[in-house]
Order: structure tokens, then sequence, then C-alpha cells
């Protein structure tokens, strides 16, 4: 645990930047205050929902069915009767669908496919509700987010997932420099003796144009703003992995720098709402809440009564940590891309060869695209220099003070831990934040996932092996999950885009599976654009582009095909029909026969493997992931902001 243990407290200057100078807006800065005795500091996962959750979902529910009712009057599925439908839903809670969506980890492309997604199901989009798609995300119960993902949900929650254009038109996803005024927080926060860490930095940076020149405000308090107590919004999650320190089980390193366990089905998935903090299953089993976040606790109670914890939980700093890998991009570039969880090989010659003829205009230019080793050595140094001159190994995490220390239900090894690191998901072995949205106290009836991960072939697109390892772990951890079929099959059946293919189809699994939730797949794949657009720098993505990405979403999504759209919509149902023992609408019947994996697997050699050893040489650190990161905080690399020193 020494890397961890020899982090020092930072202080960067007092004077530079006194209390609510000039600042518009007063940003959370985390302080001390006394302990309430009516709170539960940390509960066990085994006793399921929150019931603040639960509470929450008494009001959501009546907005779901409402959204449900205009969305399946819009879809108009032949020969079901939506007016009985849904008065039998606002008579019996028990049958109301739970929808979830999944962002993926990918940067930039994986944002903007994450707020597509979002946007392609969006009632208040007419482009969607032309296809016939548009109303299922005000339907959606939960949403969740990996990585880039995480910013399209931040973005979203922290407006009060307003419409996708006004948070694009606003300039929301803005990649140029923020002003060394942003840092401010940072300061105050450091003065006020809390440790800092990198996730305080590129959060900051991550959240300032979507949060309107500001950190953001806590996550814990967009709880109680009037979106949430009247139902009207999805709950969000982010969630993080986490470095396991030297000496304890599981724990892996380089140099110093830690990783999670190296082990794609044995992971620890943290997940924070602004409910919680805590996992389900893994090391912590427990939640404590976001609000406290920081508070020093030993077995669940505060080690001091005068020292309760708030406002460390800013949306920047919830955000800086889901994004945490430059840890391991320094090793990736440190060991020429040999280690390191993101060291996937791609190649951009690959991707010329798609048959499909996308729109060229808005291409990412060479100019915008942002190399990993650049990063490292232009612009680490000034983030750790922000940080007091702290090295990687100290500092490359989202530190915290460990509240499951001495917690029974807890991990021993964990348990002994003063500080967490946590890290991106990304770091996991999987890519998409399926783990929240499938724990059975949830009840998920239909899960959406957009994977726009983009790193499983050479060629820059996914090959199912993220999902395969998100099934792979519900098994070992003995959660529901739909059987999925392997790597070739994807391929073969192209139910991700084979690099030979030209389209992908978003499938269906789950579907005989009752005990499962439904699951539709939707890789990206370029329809109207390249979507592969992922390592930006000060100058992008412009707003044209974003909005071509936007459309492809769509495009890929709704397929341009209403009887498709009808088939989405006969996914949000058919759980729920199934509880009810109420007949599939016959048209549903042929959907589910035509996009159902039917549990067999393909035989044969996909159009294009990873093969070639020209294409592994190929790999080089171009365009590997979140190193867009760079650019929303010190644009070029050029003109490094440094705090001022008295
Ligand atoms: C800061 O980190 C050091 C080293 O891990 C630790 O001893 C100290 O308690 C931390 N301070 C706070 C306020 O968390
Ligand atoms: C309410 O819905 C559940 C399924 O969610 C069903 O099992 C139950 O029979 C329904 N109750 C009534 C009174 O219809
Ligand atoms: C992005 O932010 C920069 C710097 O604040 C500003 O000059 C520019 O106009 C913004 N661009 C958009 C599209 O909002
Ligand atoms: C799973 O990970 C934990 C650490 O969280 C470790 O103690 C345990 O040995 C691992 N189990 C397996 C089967 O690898
Ligand atoms: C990985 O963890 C799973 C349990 O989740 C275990 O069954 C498996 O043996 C582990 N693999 C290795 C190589 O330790
Ligand atoms: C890094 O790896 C590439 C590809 O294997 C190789 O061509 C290159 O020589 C390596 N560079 C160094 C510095 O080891
Ligand atoms: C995206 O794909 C196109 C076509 O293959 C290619 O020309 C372009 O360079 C790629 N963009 C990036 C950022 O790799
Ligand atoms: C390509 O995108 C541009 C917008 O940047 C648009 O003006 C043009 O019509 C598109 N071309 C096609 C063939 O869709
Ligand atoms: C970090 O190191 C640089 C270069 O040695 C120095 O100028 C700067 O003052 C140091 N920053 C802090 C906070 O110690
Ligand atoms: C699929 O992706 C994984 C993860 O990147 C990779 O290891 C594997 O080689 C890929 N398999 C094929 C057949 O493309
Ligand atoms: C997958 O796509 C390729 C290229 O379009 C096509 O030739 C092939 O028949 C498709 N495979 C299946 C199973 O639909
Ligand atoms: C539209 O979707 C339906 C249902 O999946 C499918 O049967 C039909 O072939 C699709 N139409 C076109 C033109 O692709």
């Amino acid at each position: 645990m020494k890397s961890i243990l020899s982090i020092l407290t930072v202080v960067l200057g007092g004077s530079a930047f006194a209390a609510g100078a000039s600042a518009p807006l007063t940003p959370p800065v985390p302080a001390y205050g006394t302990c309430s005795s009516e709170v539960t500091y940390v509960r066990p996962a085994s006793e399921g929902l929150s019931p603040e959750e639960s509470h929450w979902l008494d009001s959501r529910r009546p907005q779901v069915v409402s959204a449900l009712k205009s969305y399946l009057t819009l879809a108009a599925i032949p020969g079901f009767d939506v007016s009985t439908y849904v008065s039998t839903l606002s008579a019996n809670g028990s049958a109301i669908p739970v929808i979830g969506q999944a962002y993926s980890g990918g940067g930039t492309r994986a944002t903007m496919g994450g707020v597509g997604f979002y946007q392609s199901f969006d009632s208040r989009y007419s482009k969607s509700v032309a296809a016939k798609t548009g109303g299922l995300s005000q339907a959606t119960t939960y949403v969740a987010g990996l990585s880039g993902g995480c910013e399209a949900i931040m973005a979203l929650a922290i407006n009060d997932f307003v419409d996708v254009q006004t948070l694009v038109t606003e300039g929301a996803f803005n990649n140029s420099a923020v002003p060394k005024s942003a840092y401010e927080p940072m300061q105050l926060k450091a003065n006020a003796g809390f440790n800092l860490s990198i996730a305080d930095v590129t959060g900051t940076a991550e959240i300032f144009y979507a949060a309107k020149g500001v950190i953001g405000p806590t996550f814990s308090g967009l709880f109680s703003s009037a979106a949430y107590t009247n139902g009207s919004v999805p709950l969000p999650f982010l969630i993080m992995a986490e470095g396991i320190p030297q000496g304890l089980p599981g724990s892996t390193s380089y140099d110093g720098i830690l990783f999670p366990i190296n082990n794609a089905t044995n992971q620890t998935i943290y997940e924070i709402s602004p409910i919680e903090f805590g996992s389900w299953q893994g090391r912590a089993q427990a939640f404590t809440p976001t609000s406290l976040l920081g508070t020093p606790l030993k077995a669940g109670v505060p080690v001091n009564q005068s020292k309760c914890v708030t406002g460390w939980d800013s949306s920047a700093w919830v955000l800086g940590a889901a994004v945490a890998a430059q840890a391991d991009w320094v090793v990736i570039v440190d060991t020429n891309n040999t280690r390191g969880i993101f060291s996937r090989a791609e190649s951009r010659r690959k991707r010329a060869e798609l048959a499909y003829p996308p729109n060229e205009t808005e291409l990412i230019a060479e100019s915008q695209v942002k190399e990993l080793g650049a990063f490292i050595t232009g612009v680490l140094p000034g983030i750790l220099s922000l940080l007091g001159n702290a090295t990687i190994q100290e500092v490359g995490y989202g530190l915290v003070t460990n509240p499951f220390l001495g917690y029974d239900k807890s991990e021993a090894g964990l348990q002994e831990q003063a500080t967490l690191a946590l890290v991106d998901a990304g770091e996991s072995g999987q890519e998409t934040p399926i783990w929240p949205l499938i724990q059975p106290v949830r009840k998920m009836d239909f899960l959406l996932v957009s994977d726009s991960s983009g790193v499983e072939l050479s060629s820059g697109w996914m090959n199912g092996t993220n999902l395969i390892n998100t099934a792979a772990m519900a098994i070992a951890k003995n959660v529901p999950f739909p059987k999925l079929p392997d790597v070739n099959t994807f391929l073969i059946n192209n139910y991700t885009l084979a690099p030979s293919a030209t389209l992908t189809f978003p499938d269906l699994t789950g579907c005989n599976e009752p005990e499962v939730p439904l699951l539709l797949y939707v890789a990206d794949a370029p329809y109207s654009a390249y979507s592969n657009a992922t390592t930006l720098v000060a100058t992008g993505p412009s707003e044209a582009q974003i909005q071509l990405l936007l459309q492809n979403t769509l495009d890929l999504v709704s397929q341009s095909n209403t009887t498709w759209a009808q088939c989405i919509a006969c996914g949000s149902i058919l759980r729920s029909l199934e509880r009810l023992g109420e007949a599939i609408p016959d048209q549903c019947k042929l959907c589910f026969e035509r996009h159902c994996w039917q549990g067999e697997m393909a035989t044969g050699t996909p159009a294009v493997r990873r093969t070639s050893s020209s294409i592994e040489s190929e790999h080089n650190l171009r365009r590997m992931e979140r190193d867009d990161v760079a650019a929303r905080i010190f644009g070029n690399g050029n003109s490094i902001p440094r705090l001022d020193h008295p």
C-alpha cells in the first residue's frame, strides 16, 4: 500500500484564489461538518435497493407509464391495443416495464454515441419521432455510463436531461481548453486540507463546458432537484473499477502503477448514483451515501463525529474518477503498447477498406487527432505539477477515503485499505456499463446497450468480447444474463460490423429466457457518416461533425425502417406481457424470430480476421482511447496553465 499511503496533502498556495473571489457561482468544495446520528453510513448490499431508490421508483413509475403510452401509440404495433395495456399498467405497478440504457466507453466517439443513443429514443427530437423510435428514452428508468459514456451521462444529468440538440448548440461538448479559474475549487479543496488526485484535474476539465463554466453541482445534489422529486428523469449511474494496492489479494501493478485484478470475470465494479456509492459483488458488497463520500469511517461509523465530509462528490470529481485511465496510458507508453489494458491495435488503413460509403465530408481531420505519447510528455507533467509535483503512482487515480475500512461485510483486503484508488472501468476488461443494470434487485426487463468501444478489431470496431466478458462475470457471480454467441458468431452473423461487411444490425438476445433481461445490443457502425471519431484535440468535434455523428447513430438505431422500430417497441413490452400472461402480438413474434439469437453458434471463419502480422505491427499510439482528455484540459498542449504559487 506504500504508493497510496505516501501521497502528500497537496497545498497549491493560498492567496492566488481568495475564496469567492470572482466566481459567479459557488462550486462545491468539500468541508467538514458534524455527523448526523440519523444517517446510515454504510449498509450491506444484501439489503437490496436503498430506501431512497425504492421511494424514487414510486414517483418514476407513473411517468414511465405515460411515456410508454405515447411511445407505443407512435410505434403502432399492429394488433396491439395500447390503451388497454396502459390501463393495466396504471392499475398494477409490478407489470410496468423497467428499461435501462448503457453507454460504453470509447472516448469522444462514445460520448457522442451515448448522447446520440439517448436522442435517437427522445420524443423531443423530431427525427426520432419520424423514425418511430422517439419516446423510449422518456420511458427509461435507469441510464449508465462507462468512461466516455460517463461524459454523456453526466452532461445529460447535470442539465436535467435537456434535449441533446440544446446541449450541442450551447457548447456542452466544446473541446477547447478551460480557463485557469476553473481550477479554483481544486485550490480551495487543497487549502481545506483534502488530498487531490488526477480526478480533480481531469474531471474539472471534462465537465467545464457541459456545466456552463463551473465544475457542476454535487452529484448527490441532483437528487433533490425537481426533476428527481417528480420522477421525470432516469436515475444515472457511472461505473468505476479500482487499482488494488500491492500486497492485497488480486493486486497487479507495473512500476508501482496499480491495476484492477487481472481477471475479467472476477472484477469489482463500483457504481455511483446521486444516491449511493459501492458495489453489489466483489470487494465492497456494501454502499455508502454519495453525499457523504470522503468521510473517514471505520466499521461503518464516523471515526470522528465532527468530521463528516460533504461536497466531495462534485460532479467534476465523480466524472474524473470514472475516466481515470491516465496511469494506464503511462504504462502503455512505457512498455511500447505491450502492457496496459487499452493496448489494443487499431489501424486506420483497414477502416478505409469498408465497403459502405458513408459521408466523408466532415471526417475528423488528421490535424484533430491527438497522440497518446504527446499527452504523456506534453500534458501529464503539467497535471502533476498542479498536484504538487506528485508522481503518477501517487495520484493517477480517483482517490477517496475508503468508506469500507474495517467494514465486516466487505472483503478482508478492502477492510485494510485507507484509500480507494478508483479507475476507468474500461480497465476491468468490460467496456459497457451493464453491471448496475442487471442486478436482480433492479428487475431489468429491457436493456439497450450502445457499444462504441471500438477496440476489439484491428480495424477499430467491435467483435463482442466486452459483452462476452460481462456475461462471463455474470455467470461467475450468479447474476442472470442472456446467453451470448461467441466472437466468431458475432462476426459471422454480422451482430457487430466485421471489417469486410457492410452493416451491423442491432440484435436482440435473451428472448427465450424469461428470467433474464431482454438485451438489445447495438454496436457502432458507419451508416451515414464515419463514426470512428475518437481522439480529438482542441478544435473538435465541430458542431457539424457532432450532427453527423448523431445522425449516424439514429440511422443505426432506427435502421430507417419503421417495422424494425416496432420490433424495438415489442422489446420494451415483452417481459411485461409475459408477466401478465398476455398474448404477444403476432408482429412481435415475427420480430423475435428474425432478430433474436436462437442459440446456435456459427461455424466457419469470419470474412476478415485479425491474424495478419502486418496488422499487428501497425499498432500505434495515435488513436488510443480518451486522450482527448488532454485537449479538454490544455488545448494543444502548448499552453499548460499552472496555478499561481505564493
Ligand atoms: C491524505 O493522504 C494521506 C496519505 O494517504 C493520509 O494519511 C491522510 O489522512 C489524507 N488526508 C485526508 C484529509 O484524507
Ligand atoms: C399484476 O402484475 C403481475 C405481473 O407483474 C401479475 O403477476 C399479477 O397477477 C397482476 N395482478 C393483478 C391484480 O392483475
Ligand atoms: C468553445 O469555447 C471557446 C473558449 O471558451 C469559445 O471561444 C468557443 O466559441 C466555444 N465554441 C463553441 C462551439 O461553443
Ligand atoms: C477474485 O478476486 C478477489 C479479490 O477481489 C480475490 O481475493 C479472489 O481470490 C479472486 N478469485 C478468483 C477465483 O480468482
Ligand atoms: C477468474 O475468476 C473466476 C471467478 O470469477 C474464476 O472462476 C477463474 O478461475 C479465474 N481465472 C483465473 C485465471 O484466475
Ligand atoms: C515498439 O513496437 C513496435 C511494433 O512492435 C516496434 O516496431 C518498435 O521498434 C518498438 N519500439 C520500441 C522503442 O521498442
Ligand atoms: C475514419 O475512417 C475513415 C475511412 O476509413 C478514415 O479515412 C479516417 O481517417 C478515420 N478517422 C479516424 C479519426 O481515424
Ligand atoms: C454530408 O454531410 C454534409 C454536412 O457536413 C452534408 O451537407 C451533405 O449533404 C452530406 N452528404 C451526403 C451524401 O449525405
Ligand atoms: C513543481 O516543480 C516545478 C519544476 O521543478 C516547480 O517550478 C514548481 O514550483 C513545483 N510545484 C510545486 C507545487 O511544488
Ligand atoms: C476480439 O477482440 C478481442 C479483444 O480486443 C481480441 O483479443 C480478439 O483477438 C478479437 N478476436 C477476433 C476474432 O477478432
Ligand atoms: C453479413 O454481411 C455480409 C456482407 O454484407 C454478407 O455477405 C453476409 O451474408 C452477412 N451474413 C449474414 C449471416 O447475414
Ligand atoms: C425492416 O425491418 C423488418 C423487421 O426487422 C424486416 O423484416 C424488413 O426486411 C426490413 N426492411 C428493410 C427494407 O430492410
